[in-house]
């Protein structure tokens, strides 16, 4: 029997993350090839015409699993009955500007849209928050959702996992599909700790450990980390827009292993809201190695972590302890 269509919200929709995005969600890629869906596009009343536009492309492309479309500037119209939220839409940065440079413009958004979600979704929606300050909107979001259960507001740190892959794949030249299990803990800025430690690649003999193969502790705690931390500022001083196709993708893959699950023996990074696992302090939107079942993120417990690592793990939480100071004073 064919499944009921699941309404997902973008937000944003206009934008071009949106654009990149909203199409690979009506193929089943973030879903599923069997899950039929109804999208919701949010933007703001400039982009009213874009969105609109964006909506005769996605009904001239006939994609057989899209039954519905409401492209709307209406926040309320947007988040009525939506099981899965993106958050995309927000100020981005442009080249040259610091992620606290455009605080101040998204938690405002971030309050107003917490209380359309928690007033108008469905009951259990699932939300990731892409927008950045990612990990600090998704926080915003959650302090004036309180009826939303705090599980289930995470933020977009998948892109920097995926970046992560790339970067190891490229250097042991083998396949991503190949490598499996880094991890990026902390803020999604240039203060997250892109961490090997425990990553492994598929060898015909076995698995093997990362650092093992690369076998240059100087490359892993120096060029690597910081390649994967200015990722997103390469990307906009070469297209001079943020990155788009990537963002979109790993969206997409964030939606469809926390709702279908993570592989057997395989975690992913995801922004969650901390318990106080890993001396992380609790109250903070913050990536943690996650593996999902039924539709629930577990942070995977009982990783060694080793004195660099400590340290790296502390400075990205103390950022995001400040960058929530920050926004609150935005929004005294
Ligand atoms: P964009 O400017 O192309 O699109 C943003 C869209 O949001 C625009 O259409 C704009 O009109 C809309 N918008 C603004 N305020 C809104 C509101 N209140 N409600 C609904 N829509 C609103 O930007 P983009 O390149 O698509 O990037 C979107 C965001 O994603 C930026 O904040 C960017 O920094 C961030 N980003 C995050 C990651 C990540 O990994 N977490 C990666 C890439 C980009
Ligand atoms: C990215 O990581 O590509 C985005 O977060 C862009 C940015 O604003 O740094």
């Amino acid at each position: 029997m064919a499944k009921e269509p699941v309404r997902v919200l973008v937000t944003g929709a206009a934008g071009q993350i949106g654009y990149a995005l909203v199409p690979m969600i009506a193929r089943g890629i973030m879903l599923g090839p069997d899950q039929p869906v109804i999208l919701h596009m949010l933007d703001i009343p400039p982009a009213a015409e874009a969105l609109n536009g964006v909506k005769m492309e996605l009904v001239d492309a006939a994609f057989p699993l899209l039954k519905g479309v409401v492209a709307t500037t209406d926040a309320v119209e947007a988040c009525t009955g939506v099981s899965v939220a993106v958050m995309v839409g927000g100020f981005p940065r442009k080249e040259g500007m610091e992620r606290k440079d455009v605080m101040s413009k998204n938690v405002s958004i971030y309050k107003a849209q917490a209380s359309a979600l928690e007033k108008y979704a469905a009951p259990n929606c699932k939300v990731l928050v892409v927008a950045n300050p990612a990990n600090t909107n998704a926080l915003i979001l959650k302090e004036f959702a309180p009826s939303i259960p705090e599980k289930n507001i995470t933020c977009l740190t998948r892109l920097d996992h995926n970046r992560a892959l790339g970067q190891i794949s490229e250097r042991l030249n083998v396949q991503v599909s190949e490598v499996k299990n880094v991890i990026i803990w902390g803020n999604h800025s240039s203060t997250q700790y892109p961490d090997v430690t425990h990553a492994t690649i598929k060898t015909p003999e076995g698995e093997k450990p990362v650092p093992a193969l690369v076998n240059d502790d100087a490359w892993l705690k120096g060029e690597f980390i910081t390649t994967v931390q200015q990722r997103g500022a390469a990307i906009i001083k070469a297209r001079k827009l943020s990155s788009a196709l990537s963002a979109a993708s790993s969206a997409c893959d964030h939606i469809r292993d926390w709702v279908l699950g993570t592989a057997e023996g395989t975690w992913v990074s995801m922004g969650v809201y901390s318990d106080g696992s890993y001396n992380v302090p609790a109250g903070l939107i913050y990536s943690f190695p996650v593996t999902c079942s039924g539709g629930e993120w577990k942070i995977v417990q009982g990783l060694s972590i080793d004195e660099f690592s400590r340290g790296k793990l502390d400075a990205t939480a103390a950022e995001l302890a400040e960058e929530k100071a920050l926004a609150y004073s935005c929004l005294s």
